[in-house]
């Protein structure tokens, strides 16, 4: 007889399961675990209703996850199995269902309760018909009947009821249809909301310019909550974000803050496009394997808009730092996986920030398979049309997309497959040479896959090389391969993987002439290398003074990489190494450039009212860098004290967050009583606002100030704020790779004392230890002490364990 298994998790059953009209109540018609609900025998029918009655507590619910509460709101996150947590559900992207949903509350503490779809019916609950006597001292309760009259997975399901206002504007689509949009946050929240409608608005807009696609519903409600462990959530109609993604005003945001809302904003108005409803069609993922399918383009999509709303180049640097930083050393460690993965305990952990699934996917190579926005547009129209002519492939799979993109396209995509099963970053060496008598020039590619865990064997992947100013592409299939030029003139000096046209490791013989040549003339802002060389400050003087270079570039390019990355080009990482000469290099830098660097912070200064848009954002980038390599470096060594009273002067005379937190997180830079000062005037000024704390807390304790450790004990406190907290200190490989093991130990402490509370944010933080093995012996040693007394801590969840013990057994 057919039996049913339901997952769940944290869900108290209460009442008798009814399958149709047969209760079941008896011991042994159903079993419960802790994770499955499973009924035994089914009535012998081909289909039935089962009912089931759950109770569960959402205050208690620390994790974030199912339906919980966040300052004293109830709100929502199903994906990817957030579901199981509110009732007992198979909650696989597949099953999909139509949705009713009535909320009831108490109306005075509940006063807005918001579901997906359709508003049907709300008003007051009689008092005879309250079942469950009202807390409320003000008695009343209500109720909201919502519906969705289209199918989805359970994983877009949202559901909100708490004491809000929303700011309301509309959106005409393109077909003149009117969709009512609402932003809501806690009322007096509601001023720091007009960047996010901008936003949305810009976002809807451009998706219908770029892409043609109209907005299909007529509500888009977004809801601001404090306590969120993603940025945001693209559920239908309900979207659900972060705070610190919607918030926003000149005295309490930076301009990067400011770029972020836009971004995550495009992000969930794109998302939806592509994985919810389009043209009425549903396409989505078949399993939570096929994630990149949503999330790749999703993020390629999103890339585009931020692009075209700002600098394509500087998006694009900033783009491939965060693959850099991240995306690389995860590939090298315990996590490496492909674009698709091949087995998971947690899917949660698949979704380190965006990183892994989202940027090495789709979005790198479709960007530079097709060049323009109107080839994207109708190439994805037609991978849509053709995933969904046939209804039932409308869950599609990875293949489905490349069969799509194979077939309405004459290109050539050879073994781009391997992509979806290979995991680990490659490398590719180009060696070039002239022949000037044959007026040939060749270039010699050849690639290579280090060995992941479980894969110690590559094959040969689908690379697109872009070179030269027309952006031809060279199409690198094979495990080596040459290209030859004739009629060439004179030995040119190639500009290779242009805008980042793969996402490789590469390793070229070009020399320091040819790359001096190439950071004064490549045409490709991107392909701008550093090296650092009398001839590299001379060239960055003129990168410096060249006015016709958009300023935000400039700031990049005056940007040294992090020391994160730097360590990952070391065999074995030493962060005292790395740290002391990075330090010496910007000094260097900074005394040389030294008269450039001040004209910049003249030059770019201004009093006048903050404007959120490219030449503003770009002129702001560009004092606060150049500030930042002035002020820090002779601060830290105390050369010239004008300059404190110049950062002191910059951080009191600003008018916005961005200018005023660049002040002082250059003052901050070294312990004394001007810091302690300046880090008390701001907490003072700002202690009302978690959203600005949270950044007081980050620069506090992202701080490479020796023993930061013991600062970080001292400023503990809420889950809200240990992004900053554990993440900022993370962030400083001299602090947390501290040869004492105290950074170690702080965080494997954190680590089992947060999983109890949070195990997604846990199994974030515990990331910082996976790539272990990368330095010296005794560091090895403290940090596998540290992953070996979290493995034996009792009752780990699967988050925790999967990170903790793939460290361990890589
Ligand atoms: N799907 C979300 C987005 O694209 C990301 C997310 C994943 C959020 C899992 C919460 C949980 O923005």
């Amino acid at each position: 007889m057919a039996q049913l298994i339901i997952p769940c998790r944290s869900v108290t059953f209460v009442r008798a399961l009814i399958i149709s009209l047969f209760t079941f109540d008896k011991e042994g018609d159903y079993q419960l675990d802790s994770r499955h609900l499973t009924l035994p025998s089914l009535p012998a029918k081909e289909s039935f209703v089962l009912e089931i009655d759950t109770e569960i507590y959402p205050h208690k619910n620390t994790s974030l996850d199912g339906l919980y509460k966040s300052s004293g709101n109830f709100c929502t996150q199903c994906e990817a199995e957030g579901f199981r947590k509110i009732t007992f559900y198979q909650d696989r992207p597949d099953i999909m269902a139509k949705y009713t949903c009535r909320v009831e509350a108490d109306k005075s503490l509940y006063p807005v309760l918001l579901s997906n779809g359709n508003l049907i019916s709300q008003g007051d609950i009689e008092v005879s018909n309250i079942v469950t006597p009202s807390v409320s001292p003000f008695g009343g309760r209500h109720f909201a009947l919502w519906e969705d009259p289209f199918k989805k997975p359970c994983y877009l399901f949202a559901l909100v009821a708490g004491q809000l206002a929303s700011r309301d504007d509309t959106f005409t689509t393109r077909s003149g249809r009117e969709v009512s949009l609402k932003i809501w946050t806690p009322a007096e929240d509601l001023p720091k909301t007009a960047h996010a409608m901008y936003s949305l608005k810009a976002a809807m807009k451009w998706d219908e310019d770029v892409f043609g696609l109209e907005y299909d519903l007529d509500l888009f409600n977004i809801v601001a909550v404090p306590d969120f462990n993603m940025g945001a959530m693209e559920n239908k109609s309900l979207n659900i974000f972060n705070s610190k993604l919607v918030l926003a005003s000149p005295e309490t945001a930076t301009d990067a803050d400011y770029a972020a809302i836009l971004g995550v904003i495009g992000h969930e108005v794109c998302n939806r496009a592509l994985c919810c409803l389009w043209n009425l069609i549903l396409v989505t993922c078949r399993d939570w394997f096929q994630l990149s399918l949503k999330e790749g383009l999703t993020v390629f999509r999103d890339q585009e808009f931020s692009s075209d709303m700002g600098s394509r180049t500087v998006k694009r640097i900033a783009d491939v730092s965060t693959l850099r930083i991240y995306q690389f050393p995860e590939d090298a460690g315990p996590m490496a996986h492909p674009v698709r993965p091949h087995s998971y305990i947690k899917m949660d952990n698949f979704y380190t920030g965006k990183f892994s699934i989202y940027l090495r996917s789709l979005g790198f190579l479709l960007s530079i398979v097709f060049q323009s926005n109107v080839l994207v547009f109708s190439f994805m129209k037609r991978v849509l049309i053709s995933i969904s002519k046939d209804m039932m492939s409308k869950l599609v799979t990875c293949e489905d997309f490349f069969a799509a993109m194979r077939d309405a396209n004459n290109a050539d995509f050879a073994n781009f497959l391997q992509w979806y099963s290979q995991a680990g970053t490659p490398v590719v060496k180009v060696a070039s040479s002239y022949n000037a008598e044959a007026r040939t020039f060749s270039l010699k590619f050849s690639q290579e896959i280090p060995p992941t865990p479980g894969q110690p064997t590559k094959e040969a992947t689908f690379i697109p090389v872009t070179i030269s100013s027309s952006s031809t592409i060279l199409r690198v299939t094979k495990k080596e391969e040459e290209f030859v030029f004739s009629d060439i003139a004179e030995r040119p000096v190639p500009s290779l993987f242009r805008g980042f046209s793969a996402p490789v490791r590469v390793e070229t013989d070009l020399s320091d002439d040819d790359l001096f040549f190439l950071l004064a003339h490549d045409s490709d802002e991107f392909n701008r290398p550093l090296v650092l060389n009398p001839k590299f400050i001379q060239g960055l003087g003129s990168v410096l003074s060249d006015s016709t270079l958009d300023k935000e570039f400039i700031a990049k390019a005056i940007t040294l990489p992090g020391e994160g990355e730097i360590m990952d080009m070391m065999a074995v990482a030493d962060p005292d190494a790395v740290h002391v000469v990075r330090k010496f290099v910007r000094k260097q830098l900074a005394s040389e450039l030294k008269t450039e660097l001040l004209k910049i912070v003249e030059n770019n200064r201004s009093i006048e009212a903050y404007v959120f848009d490219h030449p503003n954002m770009a002129r702001r980038a560009l004092k606060n860098t150049g500030s930042r390599f002035a002020f820090t470096t002779s601060l830290a060594s105390l050369e010239d004290p004008s300059y404190v009273e110049l950062a002191l002067s910059e951080y009191k005379s600003a008018t916005n967050l961005t200018d005023q937190f660049a002040a002082l997180a250059a003052l901050s830079q070294n312990p004394g009583k001007t810091r302690d000062d300046v880090l008390a005037d701001f907490y003072n000024k700002w202690q009302g606002d978690y959203l600005v704390v949270n950044k007081w807390f980050l620069l506090q304790s992202s701080s490479d100030i020796p023993g930061n450790v013991e600062n970080i004990h001292a400023l503990q406190t809420t889950i809200i704020q240990v992004y900053s907290l554990i993440g900022g200190f993370c962030g400083s490989p001299v602090n947390f790779h501290a040869k004492d093991g105290s950074g170690y130990k702080f965080l494997g402490d954190i680590v089992v004392q947060l999983d109890k509370i949070n195990p997604q944010v846990a199994s974030r933080m515990l990331s910082a230890f996976s790539r272990w093995k990368r330095y010296d012996e005794t560091r090895q040693a403290l940090a596998k002490a540290q992953l070996e007394m979290i493995m034996s801590a009792n009752g780990l969840s699967e988050n925790v364990f999967e990170i903790a013990s793939k460290s361990l057994a890589a």
